[in-house]
């Protein structure tokens, strides 16, 4: 789909979308189209329910005395509950309903609202943005849908006094967006076709960008001494991976901030097997990776002044005559062993060795994790927020509002030194599942802080986020690419140029 931003003029065919706000007061070009068509929108508006509420639609087809084939009143409400989510979701949402209506083009009108938040090239940037994510498909294998089941919507045109400066607004949320589709189009892949090594080679194509990339393989881990994610990877025919990514923004100089992603390609649970119901989900267990990877593409495609590293751990749990078994002990990286009570615990141990050499190696100013590492923050939190843990009160407060303001919200969970008690393991420095049935994502936090140093460290538990049943206007139904947008903003207000 091609997004354009144009100045405001009447369109000859498609879709037209204006806004309304609350109490039926029209926006300029509302006002302008009704006279136009001789009152046909405030005789619709009569005729319904509308009132310009935020987030109402009414569509109006064929209206008299236009050339638009059909206009859509947007609700905004009132001009202060206009924020930056107020108008991607407007986009999103017109975007969504017309994409396989028919219609081919479509002409978003941004006009001035009093009181609104954001400048005038911000609402049209937004508007935009909206489109693009909430426009998102995943297509590549339907080879049987005809042509009414196909997309229709090919060219969405902003509307607004100044456009060139809007357009100018866009351009980094559009590089921000490619990162969301790359991780979407990621998470979405199943397993076979998706495994470690396929996986390392799509973080290649950040080559092209400037990023650089290095992969390791089995026998370089093992030379290492990266036992523990080893171990998860040792039942699976596939070959596990660790992949190194950075991207140089800022001078040499600088040290980095680093992120860290689970990628487990696919979990059967190992020898601890999962129950068949729903564990075709675990393909979408390397969330975590996906995100840091997409999280890449965003910074290095709108060249971001700050120096990053991404580090993915890439592994199949699988059972096999060459797994192992509950009750096996490994050497992590750090030296301190682990006893593997439950082979399904296995994101930990993945990120205990990812997390090890990251600190090691890069001396970052901070490191967050994002997995999709409980069941249990699932429990605990739904699908609204992800989990947050960290060891530093300032990284989490920064996260926290990053993710409020991009509509990728944390909460913080407690973690201390008695839930630390409860991985303790009688034969090993630790054991990888605690000792009761309770507190699950926070002893799996527990068991991640072993690896970290005096680092400042995030853990994103993103099991009941990264993966969604139902729509929003700008995530659609399936991987939502959660994470991205919420680091871009960290490192966008926090620590670029700085
Ligand atoms: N990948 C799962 C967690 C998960 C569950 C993600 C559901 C998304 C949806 C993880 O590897 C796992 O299996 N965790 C176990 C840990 C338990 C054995 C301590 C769990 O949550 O049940
Ligand atoms: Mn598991
Ligand atoms: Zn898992």
């Amino acid at each position: 789909m091609q997004i354009t931003f144009a100045e405001p003029s009447w369109p000859k065919s498609g879709a037209l979308v204006v806004a309304v706000l609350a109490e039926r007061k029209l926006t300029e070009t509302a006002k302008a189209l009704d006279e136009k068509s001789r009152g046909a929108l405030r005789r619709a508006m009569a005729a319904s329910r509308f009132t310009g509420a935020k987030g109402q639609w009414l569509e109006i087809l064929a209206p008299a005395g236009l050339d638009a084939e059909r206009v859509l009143l947007r609700g905004l409400g009132k001009g202060e509950e206009a924020d930056a989510a107020a108008f991607e979701a407007m986009g999103g949402e017109a975007a969504r309903r017309l994409a396989l209506s028919g219609v081919e083009r479509l002409a978003i009108v941004c006009d001035a609202v009093p009181g609104a938040k954001p400048g005038l090239a911000e609402c049209a940037a937004r508007i935009a943005y909206g489109v693009r994510l909430g426009s998102y498909r995943f297509d590549k294998y339907r080879t049987t849908r005809k042509a009414d089941q196909k997309p229709s919507l090919a060219q969405v045109i902003v509307q607004v006094k100044g456009a060139a400066a809007a357009k100018r607004a866009y351009g980094p949320l559009d590089k921000v967006a490619d990162g969301v589709f790359f991780t979407r189009d990621l998470v979405t892949e199943p397993a076979n076709v998706l495994y470690p090594a396929s996986l390392a080679k799509e973080c290649r194509k950040l080559e092209k960008l400037g990023v650089k990339v290095e992969i390791l393989g089995e026998a370089q881990m093992r030379r290492l001494g990266m036992g523990a994610l080893l171990g998860v990877g040792q039942g699976s025919e596939r070959e596990s991976q660790l992949v190194v990514m950075q991207w140089q923004g800022a001078a040499k100089s600088h040290k980095p901030v680093a992120f860290v992603g689970k990628g487990v390609c696919f979990d059967t649970g190992g020898i601890s097997i999962k129950p068949a119901a729903g564990m075709e989900e675990m393909k979408w267990d390397m969330g975590g990776a996906g995100t840091v990877i997409g999280l890449m593409q965003a910074l290095a495609g709108r060249r971001a002044k700050v120096n990053v590293v991404g580090v993915v751990g890439l592994v199949e749990n699988m059972p096999s005559g060459t797994a192992q078994r509950p009750g096996d002990v490994v050497t992590s990286l750090s030296g301190q062993t682990i006893e593997v009570l439950n082979t399904d615990a296995e994101g930990r141990l993945v990120l205990a060795d990812a997390l090890w050499y990251t600190q090691d190696r890069f001396k970052p100013r901070f490191m967050v994790d994002l997995a999709t590492l409980t069941g249990a923050i699932i429990v605990t939190l739904g699908h609204e927020y992800a989990g947050l843990f960290a060891n530093d009160d300032e990284l989490a407060q920064r996260l926290a509002t990053a993710g409020g303001l991009e509509g990728e919200k944390l909460w913080r969970l407690p973690m201390g030194e008695a839930y630390d008690r409860q991985i303790d393991s009688p034969i090993a420095d630790v054991q990888n599942i605690g000792s009761g049935r309770t507190a699950g994502s926070i002893t799996a936090a527990q068991f991640l802080q072993r690896f970290v140093n005096k680092v400042p460290w995030a853990h994103l538990d993103i099991a009941g986020t990264a993966w969604s049943k139902k729509a929003t206007p700008t995530v659609p139904k399936g991987a939502t690419g959660f994470g991205v947008r919420l680091l871009d903003r960290l490192v966008a207000t926090h620590y670029e140029g700085k």
